[in-house]
């Protein structure tokens, strides 16, 4: 069965059409140049609103069966910046790792990378990972974390994927 990555865009202003949204096409390139596993990608994109956030992870999560699930914008000190508490709902449990591992990655790009406030959990099987909206931003921090993720995805019971730089799995290192 095909991997399933689900990407959430969350900007009023994407939202509302006044802005061409650049924060899911930078995912979804990244994915193509990164995923080697074959993969499809269902994409939404919501306001800075908690509710419609909330049901937007539900439904890629619940119903669409995403087993890696990218959300962009949203995760500043601003105050209609909702997505890390969202997230944090829609989680069974937080892996604050990924959190930590990508905003010291990004302290090398932007002095003003501790201002993401940025987290990854799971829901059932998927991962859940908050990235900044910034094109930029979203590889940045894609790379400080692609070679843990696919391990994450295997340990919470999902399928196998292929990355370039491949991921590290702990066990295939141990028996080496
Ligand atoms: N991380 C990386 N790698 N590159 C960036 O340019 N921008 C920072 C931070 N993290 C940035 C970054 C800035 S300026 C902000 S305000 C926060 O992410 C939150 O961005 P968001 O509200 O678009 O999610």
């Amino acid at each position: 069965m095909s991997i399933i990555i689900g990407i959430v865009v969350v900007s009023d202003r994407a939202a509302q059409g006044e802005y061409e949204d650049r924060g899911g096409p930078a995912v979804s390139a990244w994915l193509e140049g990164h995923v080697k596993s074959a993969f499809t990608t269902q994409t939404r994109i919501v306001p800075d609103e908690p509710d419609q956030l909330a049901a937007a992870i539900r439904a890629l999560v619940d119903e669409a069966g995403c087993d890696l699930l990218l959300t962009t914008g949203g995760t500043g000190p601003a105050p209609r910046d909702i997505t890390p508490e969202v997230t944090e709902q829609c989680c069974d449990r937080l892996l604050p790792g990924f959190g930590e591992a990508m905003r010291a990655a990004s302290a090398a790009f932007v002095p003003t990378a501790m201002l993401s406030r940025q987290v990854a959990g799971h829901r059932g099987r998927c991962l859940i990972v908050n990235l900044p909206g910034k094109p930029k931003a979203v590889g940045e921090c894609l790379d400080a974390i692609v070679q843990a993720v696919p391990w994450c995805i295997e340990l919470l019971g999902g399928p196998v994927i292929e990355t370039d730089p491949p991921a590290f799995r702990p066990r295939a290192a141990s028996s080496e």
